[in-house]
């Protein structure tokens, strides 16, 4: 792999000193105007898709694996760690062939249905609308329902707001027959998924007029305030954004984005687990292109919103590999190694500088699919490394930004993919600072020195989440090869600067006061 150093150190030269290969240095830039990382950045997605929802949040409360009314105490347990703040539910492409009503009232007299998208399971409905909002209650997250405009009726999509907001009424007679007396508190709500593909195949012009009417029918009760999303492009589709901006803007506050991590959509995706140092630098650069994707769609934006009232929701992206040899095809699960815990960190380290546009961004998925945070089999779970990535994360939530900059050797990957050695991301919250900081360089540490501006650090502390190899992962009844430890030696704080040394591969996470 060649090394180069980055465009943006070469402009800044004058003002720095020069660079040998694996130095870096960063240079905080705190500003009393700087925004705040909304919490909603680290939002997560649980689809009716393989054992996302069953067996891996849901077993039901007869099941011998350890349950709290029907939900894994592992699994919950797992996550609260993580501070989620919203959970977006039930697809994906589930979502535009669910129909709520089938998930509601007595379990043993609901309706089954074939999911076809994934696999074509029978889906027997047991986890439906009220298990979805008492799992929210029991995270203290955001529920954010995404609504089946694909194949269902503007009607089914206002009675389910209906069902689950209004005090009276005809739905809130049914919900409280149903055991639930309180409306449930709901503000995010998606109009459609993916309506270009799997929600419809519409074109931007038609969909523009249908989420216009969809969304009408959505009322806000009883001081219940929707904050309505449209279904948004995928990747590089700029014209969706630019259709859906001009023609329907005004009937919207947020618009989402789709960004997977994938070698493409046809053929082979390469193996989770089996790659080379080629493959992990393709993949991490192909990660870091979504800075440029979510730029053009911010500019779109722009144009017809310059104040920024409508955010884009970045509520599908992570990896997407093959699947794991042996499991149902059509299930999507996928291992999670280093190389996974890498792209959480960089695409994170991103979002954290569009704040002033991009109001969530929603991981796939939250368990058993594609890029998880934990997997299960049977009884067991691991945590995977992309987990830990969250968890080390989780000061970032709304915190301050602390602006910053960058100066590092760049790998060149192939496809003329750059990826820069080092990636780096501040927040002050309570009086704390947190630097994250990212190696990339699988062979060589990187000797970062961090210009602290002022910034305390009298007391320091840090994490680390590394591993022997790029391809370690963590498995089920072995001990985790990718973990967090503590790192306390690695820093040293000299006259108003910081100098780390990050071993290769590694993310580090400081802590100052
Ligand atoms: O996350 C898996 C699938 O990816 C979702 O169901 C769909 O929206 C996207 O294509």
């Amino acid at each position: 792999m060649k090394k180069t150093l980055s465009l943006f150190a070469l402009s800044l030269l004058g003002s720095m000193p020069s660079l040998a290969a694996n130095e870096a240095t960063v240079v905080l830039q705190p500003s009393e105007e700087s925004p705040i990382i909304v919490k909603e950045i680290y939002g997560q997605f649980a689809e009716h898709l393989g054992t996302c929802i069953y067996g891996g949040l849901w077993v039901g409360p007869e099941s011998p694996i350890p349950n709290t009314n029907g939900y894994r105490n592992d699994v919950l347990n797992a996550l609260k760690d993580l501070h989620i703040p919203v959970l977006r539910w039930p697809g994906g492409c589930f979502a535009d062939e669910y129909h709520w009503m089938d998930g509601i009232g007595p379990k043993e007299n609901r309706p089954r249905m074939v999911n076809n998208n994934w696999g074509g399971t029978v889906e027997d409905n047991s986890f439906g609308t009220h298990d979805f909002f008492n799992l929210c209650e029991m995270l203290g997250c955001e529920p954010y329902l995404s609504g089946n405009v694909g194949s269902g009726t503007v009607e089914e999509l206002a009675k389910w707001v209906e069902y689950i907001t209004a005090e009276d009424g005809p739905m809130a007679k049914l919900r409280k027959e149903n055991g639930r007396e309180k409306p449930w508190h709901l503000k995010y709500l998606g109009v459609g998924n993916e309506s270009w593909g799997c929600g419809g195949n519409f074109t931007p012009e038609y969909y523009a007029d249908v989420y216009r009417r969809y969304q009408t029918y959505c009322r806000n009760f009883n001081g219940n305030r929707l904050y309505k999303i449209a279904s948004g492009a995928s990747d590089y589709d700029y014209n969706w954004t630019e259709v859906m901006m001009k023609n329907a803007g005004h009937h919207m506050d947020g618009i989402s984005l789709h960004y997977y991590t994938a070698l493409g959509w046809s053929g082979n995706k390469g193996s989770a687990i089996n790659f080379n140092e080629e493959d992990y630098y393709w993949t991490l650069g192909k990660c870091l292109e979504v800075g440029d994707v979510v730029k053009r769609h911010c500019q779109i934006m722009d144009k017809y919103d310059p104040n920024k009232r409508v955010g884009l929701l970045v509520d599908e992206w992570g990896t997407w590999f093959d699947e794991e040899p042996g499991t149902v095809p059509g299930h999507l699960y996928q291992q999670n190694t280093l190389r996974d815990a890498m792209v959480a960190a960089l695409s994170l380290n991103t979002f954290h500088t569009f704040t002033d546009r991009v109001k969530m961004t929603n991981i796939a998925q939250i368990a058993n699919v594609l890029q998880s945070m934990v997997l299960t089999k049977d009884a067991q779970m691991v945590l995977t490394p992309t987990y830990y990535v969250f968890k080390m994360y989780v000061p970032h939530q709304d915190a301050k930004l602390l602006p910053l900059n960058v100066a590092t050797p760049v790998i060149k990957a192939r496809d003329g993919r750059d990826v820069p050695v080092v990636s780096a991301t501040a927040s002050v919250k309570n009086g704390v600072t947190t630097i994250s900081l990212v190696n990339t360089d699988l062979n060589e540490e990187a000797k970062v020195t961090v210009d602290l501006a002022g910034v305390s650090a009298r007391k320091v502390s840090g994490e680390i989440l590394t591993a022997a190899s790029m391809n370690d992962y963590n498995d089920f009844g072995q001990p985790e090869k990718v973990t967090l430890k503590s790192f306390d030696k690695g820093w040293q704080v000299n006259g108003g600067k910081m100098t780390v040394t990050l071993p290769a591969k590694s993310i580090v996470t400081l802590s100052l006061k």
